[in-house]
């Protein structure tokens, strides 16, 4: 007998396993490890599914956030405001570039960055805004985009917890998440929505010239091979990974919804009790 896990990896595993199995083997005997046919084609795949014009998968969701925001080309001192609930990696790149992080409250009900909170911590400083879709819960795109607008200000989505999800704009059109910022980020950590087998993340944007310079950042800022033109990282998807991504990609709404289910589960047990939201 099993424990009950948070996350039913070896379930998943079952499903996929024939064609993860063939297809490590194969990068194994290809030898191509790094980049390669398997991550062309994860990205491609992955671009159809979102409805975006480019991903450019990299190592994982911190990197893809860091390099979201090198490749809008942050300067040192330069305000971004985001989200106090959020997994440390959010406000982590922001510190780690000498950019200046900006942490507003959410709202209580979702979790998701505050609106109101976020027109008040606007200065002339403020050069983004990071709203985080915690828990598979979208933030509220719309309002914030126009903020954005009105501010003349960068949205990137930290979308590390939400990939799949769709959010339903004021007119009743739907996005899905990560595709509506001018930059968005996931993680492919194992127990995400989409996990990999190690780790992974991408950048998603529909900004071709932004695309371009992301493509150099993820790749030591280089443009032609050995010609570095900006400082980069290193921080690239592996074939492997993608493998096991291309496996699962299929069944993620599969593992959204099963998500969702638990989630009811929850809250219909939880229902009587006055003090759990
Ligand atoms: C909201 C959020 N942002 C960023 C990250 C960072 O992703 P990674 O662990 O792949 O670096 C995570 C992962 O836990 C996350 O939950």
């Amino acid at each position: 007998m099993r424990k009950i896990q948070m996350v039913d990896l070896q379930g998943q595993y079952e499903g996929i396993k024939d064609r993860v199995n063939k297809g490590l083997q194969e990068v194994i005997e290809s030898a191509a490890f790094i980049n390669g046919p398997e991550v062309h084609a994860f990205q491609k795949e992955l671009e159809e599914y979102l409805g975006v014009k480019h991903v450019i998968p990299c190592a994982n969701g911190t990197d893809a956030l860091q390099i979201a925001m090198m490749g809008l080309g942050l300067q040192r001192g330069d305000e971004v405001i985001t989200a106090d609930f959020t997994f440390a990696a959010t406000v982590e790149v922001i510190a780690l570039l000498n950019l200046t992080p900006v942490l507003v409250d959410v709202n209580p009900y979702n979790f998701n960055i505050d609106i109101e909170a976020i027109r008040k911590a606007i200065t002339p400083k403020t050069k983004a805004i990071v709203p985080v879709h915690l828990f598979g819960q979208t933030a509220n795109m719309d309002e914030i985009m126009a903020i954005a607008k009105e501010h003349d200000l960068y949205v990137i989505e930290d979308n590390a917890q939400g990939i799949g999800s769709n959010y339903m704009h004021g007119n009743g059109s739907k996005s899905k998440t990560g595709t509506i910022g001018h930059v968005g980020t996931t993680s492919f950590f194992p127990s995400k929505n989409l996990g990999a087998y190690g780790d992974g993340g991408a950048i998603f944007t529909n900004d071709d010239d932004l695309a371009h310079i992301i493509r150099g950042v993820v790749n030591h800022g280089m443009y032609e091979r050995y010609h570095h033109d900006v400082v980069g990282v290193n921080s690239r998807l592996d074939a492997m990974q993608a493998v096991v991504l291309r496996a699962k990609l299929p069944f993620l709404t599969d593992y959204n919804n099963a998500r969702r289910d638990a989630a009811r589960k929850y809250t219909a047990a939880f229902a009587n009790e006055e003090k759990i939201l």
